[in-house]
């Protein structure tokens, strides 16, 4: 794959991408320029990867309510990962959860902690179902602009991340173009791509999560005790079987090339009541702990009867604090 390449045959998403420019998503299309020169020739360029691993594990540990697993196994991910100076292959996580969980908050929020231009480096492309793949009658095309804008921007910058966001909604098939990408090959078309990370944020699976967390809280089990081990099987089945989804039959799945499961577990009132803590404070409003208690209460939770998890995680919680101001 070559420059040209890379720059003429994403006609479809540049359109799409001049309309709504996501994060970074402009980088194969953009001139050339010289630190782009040197890493196509230079086998050691980092781009703009700076991992501060020790400064992403204390963000998250103060502004992640509630999601330990999940912690611990993307700093495992991370950390096994990104000071290898010649991975085997691309490091590739799924975030699974049900919505409002903190899932594509945390996309978002590791990305300052890899790249130094965060969210706005060119190396940081971020996919978006509704956004970049709206039309279903155009997969074939989408899925050919798909893999030549992954392999124009590996060829450009083996240190890339590929964000895959709402997985659930993105048409069954897409992704599985990727697929050559996420092994252990040495090169595709020319070009290593071993060093790159690739992380799909997906609900698939949510629901299973949330049955097997409410199953501990019958048992009288904790929820810090859950476990992978608990998860994973049933993630990826309901993954793989639910034609609603992204991953519905896909390879990546059938072909283990996800390195870690990344669970997100439903929260109970009081990690919401500290999302909505946070969203006070970040108004330069006071804690007030009774407008915290009328918010959090304002909250669907289930089961219904006995209102243990909040059913919509925190996402709710910033459109909902003016009402109780
Ligand atoms: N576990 C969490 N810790 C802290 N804030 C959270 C958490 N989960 C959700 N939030 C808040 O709710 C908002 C919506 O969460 P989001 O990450 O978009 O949910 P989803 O899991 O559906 O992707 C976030 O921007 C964040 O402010
Ligand atoms: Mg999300």
């Amino acid at each position: 794959m070559d420059w040209e390449g890379g720059r003429l045959l994403l006609p479809f998403l540049q359109v799409v991408f001049h309309l709504y420019p996501p994060l970074g998503l402009v980088s194969s299309s953009g001139p050339l320029d010289l630190s782009s020169w040197h890493c196509s020739f230079s086998g050691t360029c980092e781009c703009d990867f700076r991992p501060d691993l020790a400064g992403l594990e204390c963000n998250l540990a103060v502004n992640l309510v509630g999601q330990q697993l999940a912690r611990e196994l993307l700093m495992k991910g991370l950390k096994g990962f990104v000071h290898n100076p010649s991975p085997e292959k691309p490091l590739v996580m799924s975030f699974h959860g049900s919505s409002g969980t903190g899932k594509t908050f945390v996309g978002s929020l590791l990305v300052p902690h890899l790249f130094r231009s965060g969210l706005r480096s060119p190396y940081v492309h971020h996919f978006s179902p509704v956004v970049h793949f709206p039309h279903a009658e155009h997969i074939e095309q989408y899925k050919n602009d798909l893999k030549n804008w992954i392999q124009g921007n590996l060829t450009r910058c083996g240190r890339s991340l590929f964000i895959f966001d709402d997985m659930d909604r993105m048409h069954p098939g897409l992704v599985d173009v990727i697929i050559p990408f996420l092994g252990p090959s040495w090169v595709v078309f020319g070009t290593n791509y071993r060093k790159a990370i690739f992380i799909f944020i997906s609900n698939a699976g949510g629901e299973q999560i949330n049955q097997i967390t409410l199953d501990f809280w019958r048992a009288h089990k904790d929820r810090e005790e859950i476990s992978l081990k608990d998860l994973e099987a049933s993630v990826y089945k309901a993954a793989f079987e639910n034609p609603q989804n992204g991953f519905w039959k896909s390879g990546i799945i059938d072909q283990h090339l996800i390195d870690f499961l990344v669970p997100f577990l439903p929260l109970k009132q009081h990690h919401v009541k500290r999302c909505v803590a946070s969203e006070l404070i970040s108004r330069d409003l006071e804690p007030q702990p009774d407008v915290i208690q009328a918010v959090a209460d304002s909250i669907p939770y289930f089961p219904a009867e006995l209102k243990v998890f909040s059913a919509t995680g925190c996402k709710t919680v910033t459109s909902r604090v003016p009402f109780f101001l």
